[in-house]
């Protein structure tokens, strides 16, 4: 026998038990984004590199150590994206969503990273992102939260989660932040952690996130970016905390909240749980004015989030899972006898289109009823329906439940659909 081939590291298989969770909590999330106007786009998981090196940035840890990148046949560089925020606004402005309109999106799908595996972050792993593209008011952030809040109240999650917000400023006024940042670790490079001291050149705005305590007093020393904002950015960030606070949406202001994509402008926020262990981020987002310009587009402005949906439905799991799942009632229909299946699959025929929302299961393994009847047992039915001669020859199908006590009865179709109704 060859030896078993594997899935790729940090590439996971979901299983159907699993995947009933995340089906669930799908619809939940996509039933709250499309109930605020958003539609949703699909675009490609292969882009050109240059896609992610203009948007994300060519100095953030995703572009410069996470990428899935390869050369076409043809020599073209590609990537697996990593993100979707970058794809979303190339389509948008490929055609024509991003200018002289309100844009309202939404995308799932698969992202790569090549990150280090661990509980909670995979190198395949799946975002459901939204993305408002033509509104510059904080009211469109105040938005952008609050579909986050729907959905966690929806799922039972919105005590397991907190919000942090900053804001990052214009352009301009980063740029000024960023340079002070840089004089002040330049003057301490010996204090540094050497993971800051390599960002220090390259992006130093991240040493902000540093969780290493010499970085961190270092920075405490800094007056935060928030002192550095120009009035418009202030006043923006003013507007939306009022929105969230007229909201009674609950919200901590973190200095350093500084999101490792480029692109960000003005606000940005993270959902934060602790009952995942390190990788608290259960979405994540912001607004980013320049993007849509920087991808070729007019100058217009854009905000959005992305959910890591491997977060939420293991967060799920662990808080409110086993609450909220409404089990799905199961039927089993066996044919006592082979003869009987031609029967017995024209009334299943019939139970599927009638029994909406009901699992209808066939046993099409067939063998002796104790071994019908364990199988249906491994399935969690409710009900078993069976059908033998007696059966066929009265046109009725004998019903017995599965969960409680009670007897195996004879009974025509229609009363059989009533019983099982309920
Ligand atoms: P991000 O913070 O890089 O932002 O990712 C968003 C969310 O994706 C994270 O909060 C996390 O839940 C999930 N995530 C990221 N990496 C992994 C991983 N390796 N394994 C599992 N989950 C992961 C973005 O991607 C932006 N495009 C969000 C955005 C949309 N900003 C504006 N619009």
């Amino acid at each position: 026998m060859s030896s078993p081939l594997r899935s790729i590291r940090g590439m996971r298989d979901l299983l159907p038990e699993e995947t009933e969770v995340w089906s669930m909590v799908e619809d939940v999330v996509q039933e709250t984004v499309r109930s605020f106007g958003y539609r949703e786009i699909r675009f490609p998981i292969v882009e050109a590199t240059g896609l992610f090196q203009r948007s994300v940035g060519d100095t953030t840890d995703i572009v410069e150590k996470e990428m899935y990148s390869l050369e076409s046949r043809d020599g073209e560089a590609l990537t697996l994206r990593p993100e979707g925020t970058a794809g979303c606004i190339r389509a948008a402005v490929q055609h024509g969503l991003a200018f002289n309109r309100i844009s309202r999106l939404w995308y799932r799908g698969p992202m790569f990273r090549y990150e280090r595996p661990q509980k909670g972050r995979y190198r395949q792993f799946e975002q459901t992102g939204v993305e408002a593209i033509g509104i510059a008011s904080p009211a469109l952030d105040a938005e952008l939260i609050e579909i986050n809040c729907a959905y966690l109240a929806k799922l039972g999650l919105q005590n397991s989660v907190t919000l942090r917000v900053n804001s990052l400023g214009s352009t301009e006024t980063r740029a000024a932040y960023v340079a002070e940042l840089r004089a002040h670790l330049e003057a301490h490079k010996a204090e540094l952690d050497p993971d800051s001291l390599r960002r220090l050149e390259r992006n130093p705005l991240r040493i902000l996130d540093s969780k290493h305590v010499s970085t961190q007093q270092l920075v405490a020393e800094m007056p935060g970016l928030d002192q550095y904002l120009d009035s418009d950015s202030k006043r923006h960030f003013e507007q939306l905390l009022a929105l969230l606070d007229a909201g009674q949406i609950e919200y901590k202001i973190d200095p350093h909240l500084v999101r490792g994509l480029d692109y960000y402008t003005h606000t940005v926020f993270e959902f934060e749980t602790e009952a995942l262990g390190a990788q608290g981020a259960v979405s994540a987002g912001g607004r980013y004015d320049g993007l849509v310009e920087a991808l070729g587009g007019r100058p217009v402005p854009a905000a959005g989030f992305a959910i890591g949906m491997d977060r939420l439905v293991l967060l799920f799991q662990e808080v409110s899972a086993s609450e909220i799942r409404e089990p799905v009632k199961c039927v089993y229909c066996m044919a006592a006898d082979p003869d009987c299946m031609s029967y017995l699959m024209g009334r299943v025929r019939q139970l599927r289109q009638e029994l909406r929302g009901v699992k209808v299961v066939l046993d099409t393994a067939g063998g002796r009823m104790a071994t019908q009847m364990r199988r249906a047992d491994r399935e969690g039915a409710d009900w078993a329906v069976i059908a033998g001669e007696k059966e066929r020859a009265s046109d009725t199908l004998s019903l017995k439940p599965m969960r409680d006590l009670g007897e195996q009865q004879a009974l025509t179709y229609d009363a059989l659909v009533a019983r099982i109704i309920g």
